[in-house]
């Protein structure tokens, strides 16, 4: 596979990031992807330290190459203690997401880590780059989970413009070989996966959800507040969660403010449901890239299928005199 200076850096041989996601990504899928020369980040999501405390446990037994963790920066200021017990486990990248990242960048550098920031519009980019950002993560709104309302193919350049040397990593909608090596000819140095790798055989989640990834399409998917709200969660403006549509959806998602009235008494439902892996009363994240998962794989499957594609995809594309589409 062709490198970039990003993963020269940090020692990579795929340009595949595994995303931070919150309760899904934990030691075993983030190792896995490291193990297979990518980048995998543990996503400690809304910081339960026990939760975090054992699956980066689980990370640094089953991996010695570099690892990272990812925080829910607004829910971080109220729970700060836990970047400093990850902190403790010497990740090689720390990844900040939805909110202000000043306040914390500094001890992660503190502790050797290279700091990401994952960013929705151009104007927070520069913001993450004032703010001591090393690495800029410019997240599309195809992306599963939550994000905002660019989409990654206009943002992820407008990004690399904007906050040069600086290097980006794209993030929305990257779930193939072809979306690979596009995000690449943007300008991008590695991509960050989190659909895709949610249907693989590593990641946290029941089985029922994984197999219901394979099934969905990205038409089926839409920004919504609902699952939040339900969960009792206060996102802040301007963020939303991409998922699969489903009756809990159908139900309530014209209703924002009678499902916040109503909440003491359907979330029971719901958290039953979400336990059960139940996909259409309870939530699945997926973003628009989900219609290319095509089965629950090993996380090394998937990423190094990726990285082949994409290497084939560009360099048919540098190959003179050959305007055909290669197959990937
Ligand atoms: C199930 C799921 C959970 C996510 N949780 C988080 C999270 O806790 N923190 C975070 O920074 N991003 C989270 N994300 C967003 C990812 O970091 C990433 O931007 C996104 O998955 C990329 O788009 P893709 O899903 O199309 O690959 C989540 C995404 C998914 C699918």
């Amino acid at each position: 596979m062709r490198r970039t200076p990003l993963m020269d850096q940090l020692g990579l041989t795929l340009p595949v990031i595994a995303a931070p996601m919150g309760g899904v990504t934990g030691g075993w899928l983030a190792a896995a992807v490291s193990e297979a020369g990518g980048l995998g980040i543990v996503g400690a999501g809304y910081g339960d330290l026990d939760w975090v405390r054992r699956e980066l446990d689980e990370v640094v037994r089953r991996t010695t190459r570099p690892w990272g963790v990812g925080f829910i920066t607004w829910s971080l200021a109220r729970r700060p203690e836990v970047l400093d017990l990850a902190l403790a486990y010497r990740p090689a990248v720390v990844m900040f997401s939805f909110g202000d990242p000043a306040p914390f960048v500094d001890r992660a550098h503190a502790r050797g880590a290279l700091v990401f920031c994952q960013v929705q519009t151009v104007a927070m980019a520069r913001e993450a780059v004032a703010a001591g950002a090393d690495v800029v993560v410019a997240q599309g709104t195809e992306a599963g989970g939550h994000g905002a309302r660019r989409a990654t193919l206009p943002l992820v350049p407008a990004v690399v413009d904007a906050v040069a040397p600086h290097p980006v990593v794209a993030a929305g909608g990257i779930a193939d070989g072809r979306t690979l090596a596009a995000a690449l000819v943007l300008g991008a140095q590695a991509a960050v996966v989190g659909t895709r790798l949610y249907a693989s055989a590593e990641a946290l989640a029941h089985p029922r959800l994984k197999q219901r990834l394979v099934e969905v399409s990205g038409d089926m998917t839409e920004r919504t507040r609902i699952f939040d709200i339900v969960r009792g969660l206060n996102w802040p403006a301007p963020f939303t969660g991409r998922a699969v549509t489903n009756a809990f959806w159908r139900r309530w998602h014209e209703r924002p403010e009678a499902l916040a009235a109503a909440r003491e008494a359907v979330a029971p439902a719901f958290e039953q449901a979400q336990a059960a892996g139940d996909p259409e009363e309870g939530l699945l994240w997926a973003g628009e890239g989900v219609d290319l998962v095509r089965a629950v794989e090993p996380a090394a499957v998937i990423v190094r299928r990726m990285a082949a594609e994409a290497e084939a995809v560009l360099a048919a594309l540098a190959a003179p005199g050959d305007g055909g589409t290669p197959s990937a």
